[in-house]
């Protein structure tokens, strides 16, 4: 089915679109599968398999994404660069729960407007590289690509793109869902007690009153809310948190992309939402070929260079009938270069009166490595890229309704700076990612502090 696909006359115009049809156009950061029949095989299973969600969930996403279009709302996507299927354990998954439910908190209680989570979890296991080979000691093998396409071992063989592992991360990411949906329905502990929340770190911090202040008021909403229902807390159960990953394996997304009942169009059902990296988005490209023809609300990121034609061209090719809550535009240009780049971007997609929740990444453009060859990012360029976007979408008159970052719930040291004082000595410690450094538990509350104290600037 697949080579039928592929053998297709590629079209020269966007003409038919089917969850195949991708397999006609150039496709970027995806390596063959060495044995074509074995992927064949994995993608008809994949195919047959449950969805992981759901259609009106993905429309509930887009409802709400529309009110953070309109300035209505805010939105909090985040989590790991790469997850890895053996990370795929309860405590990662509670830990991530953790920071995600407890930044969410923060936004909402100092904004006043609804927030919205979304997780790049549950199926975040495929990465772009800028290289497809790498040299481990003299040998010349693929480079790591992620859990669903290869192994990250040192090893020619492990190195292979494998199929299976579309299964596997299919699997993966249904466990990762399920104890997520299961913590979330059941009200989570940690929600009802935020004197639990590790804050001594922030004593370094200027805010710090305030943000104790602020903990001791969520701490009294939540027991008000207990005290009045004691056995039934309906404000906070049914915690919605929804997930995301990159499109880059198109193999992974579209076996899982169909038709649903009562329903038009097709949907990717392994995730509410799904983006298009900063390195795939050829207009031309097999990856815009293939999220054109769905339903999920689509990030698309865009970074320096970016040609605003083009880049008008890719919003109107995934919202052709310009649905509100659609596309959400995910800035990373790095702190150095936002200035000179996202006002033009502001005023080409104002100037078409497109719709677009605006969001800002403020990681990827911040990357650097240290002395010792460690990939890093200073927490007060992240926050310097924050504070550069909302001054600039303020001025603009535009709303930014959402940030994007790499974070864990864990006690990482891959980030530098921040209250908790980390420094480059310190990344050592306990440095875990296989990709990009992330904000730890204590950082990303802070970050989450400090964002909400930029947008009352702008917006409160
Ligand atoms: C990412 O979000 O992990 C990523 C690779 O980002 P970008 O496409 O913006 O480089
Ligand atoms: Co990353």
């Amino acid at each position: 089915m697949l080579t039928e696909e592929k053998n297709k006359q590629a079209k020269t115009s966007k003409g038919e679109w089917n969850p195949q049809s991708w397999l006609q156009y150039p496709i970027k950061q995806l390596p063959e599968y060495p044995d074509q029949e074995e992927l064949e095989k994995a993608y008809k299973k994949l195919s047959s398999l449950p969805p992981l969600i759901t259609s009106w969930e993905i429309e509930a996403l887009k409802d709400k994404l529309a009110e953070a279009s309109a300035g209505k709302r805010f939105m909090i996507q985040g989590g790991d660069c790469a997850e890895k299927f053996e990370d795929c354990e309860p405590g990662k998954i509670v830990n991530m729960l953790k920071v995600l439910l407890q930044t969410s908190f923060i936004l909402i209680h100092e904004m006043g407007v609804p927030v919205v989570r979304i997780g790049r979890m549950a199926g975040q296991y495929a990465k772009p590289r800028s290289s497809n080979w790498v040299e481990v000691d003299g040998e010349k093998m693929m480079n790591y690509r992620g859990d669903l396409i290869n192994s990250i071992e040192a090893d020619k063989e492990a190195r292979r793109p494998d199929p299976n592992r579309l299964i596997q991360g299919y699997n993966s990411a249904g466990l990762t869902l399920n104890f997520l949906r299961a913590l979330a329905d059941e009200g989570f502990a940690d929600l009802h007690h935020p004197e639990y929340w590790e804050l001594d770190f922030m004593k370094q911090n200027r805010y710090y009153k305030e943000y104790k202040a602020m903990v001791q008021s969520i701490n009294k909403a939540i027991q008000f809310v207990e005290s009045i229902s004691p056995t039934n807390y309906p404000m906070l159960q049914n915690i919605k948190m929804y997930t995301s990953h990159e499109a880059l394996n198109l193999y992974y997304d579209s076996a899982q992309t169909r038709q649903v009942p009562r329903r038009e169009g097709y949907y990717n059902l392994t995730s509410h939402m799904v983006w298009l990296g900063h390195r795939t988005r050829d207009l031309d490209g097999a990856h815009v070929e293939y999220l054109r023809g769905i339903r999920n609300p689509i990030g698309i990121k865009m970074g320096p260079g970016l040609d605003h034609e083009e880049a008008i061209r890719i919003i109107e090719t995934l919202n052709p009938t310009r649905e509100a809550g659609k596309i959400v535009l995910i800035t990373r240009f790095g702190q150095d270069k936002v200035a000179d780049e996202l006002p033009d971007l502001i005023k080409a997609v104002e100037r078409e009166g497109l719709e677009v929740v605006w969001s800002c990444d403020p990681m990827h453009g911040n990357t650097f490595k240290t002395d010792e060859e460690i990939k890093t990012r200073n927490f007060e360029d992240i926050l310097s890229e924050i504070k550069k976007t909302f001054e600039i979408h303020r001025a603009q008159n535009t709303y930014l309704g959402g940030v994007h970052l790499e974070l864990t719930g864990d006690n990482v040291t891959e980030c530098v700076g921040g209250a908790q004082g980390l420094n480059e000595d310190g990344l050592k410690h306990n440095y875990e990612t296989y990709c990009d450094p992330r904000l730890n538990y204590k950082q990303s509350l802070e970050m989450a502090f400090l964002i909400a104290q930029e947008w009352k600037l702008s917006y409160g």
